[in-house]
């Protein structure tokens, strides 16, 4: 059964979070929760999280895009990757607070992208969300705790399959055989091929620190 995402948002869009009753979840020493009441300094790191997002996806799809125009599917494999954010002083450059961004999925083509113990919470909440026939929110917002590590805001955005995701994340029997030996070679335990447009492909995130100390 697949499951197509009905609410997968033009990057643009912003919606209020669908209300998720608090569910926390231990994993191992982590602790982490789904944030939904409004309080200014959430609004806050929403706002600060999904402006992040927005402009780390629009900028990546530009990038893959422009890739595959000009080297076709098999020249953009390195494209579709986070690698290449920039991280000074601890926070990604021009935004504020934002200090770590990841791209994760329960189908994953690299095991580098695997997910930690909360971004598994969220994966498996919005893999509940489709299976019940819901519609995931378009953005999460968690609380994080991992004692010692300082407690951290994490905001998640689903991202949907796109048609021009399928050159890589489509039937594989469609690809050619460059770009099939090239994945094949790099990613040897890739789960992320034979995708539709509209299903959920996984979560881009990123970390929000607590705001300074006034
Ligand atoms: C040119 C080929 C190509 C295209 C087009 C492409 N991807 Fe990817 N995608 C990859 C490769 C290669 C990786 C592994 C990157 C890495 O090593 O981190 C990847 C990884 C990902 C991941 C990280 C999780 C994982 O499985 O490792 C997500 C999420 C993702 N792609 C979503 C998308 C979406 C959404 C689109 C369309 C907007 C898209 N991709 C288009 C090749 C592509």
């Amino acid at each position: 059964m697949k499951h197509p995402l009905k609410l997968l948002a033009p990057l643009a869009l912003i919606l209020s979070l669908t209300p998720l009753g608090g569910a926390a979840a231990d994993a191992g020493a982590v602790k982490a929760t789904f944030v939904t009441e409004e309080s200014p300094e959430i609004a806050e790191v929403r706002k600060l999280g999904e402006a992040a997002i927005n402009r780390l996806a629009t900028q990546l799809v530009r990038e893959v895009n422009s890739a595959m125009a000009k080297d076709g599917a098999e020249g953009a494999v390195e494209s579709c990757h986070l690698k290449a954010v920039p991280i000074t002083n601890g926070t990604v450059a021009g935004l504020p607070r934002i200090t770590a961004v990841k791209r994760t999925s329960l189908r994953l083509r690299s095991p580098a992208n695997a997910p930690d113990a909360a971004e598994k919470i969220a994966l498996d909440h919005i893999q509940q969300l489709l299976d019940n026939g819901d519609s995931p929110p378009p953005l999460l917002v968690q609380r994080v705790e991992a004692p010692p590590a300082a407690p951290e805001w994490r905001v998640y955005k689903p991202l949907g399959i796109m048609p021009k995701c399928l050159a890589c994340h489509g039937d594989s029997a469609g690809q050619s055989e460059a770009l099939k030996t090239k994945l094949a070679t790099l990613y040897p335990a890739d789960k992320a091929s034979d995708y539709s447009a509209g299903e959920w492909r996984g979560l881009i995130r990123v970390t929000v620190a607590d705001a300074p100390a006034k």
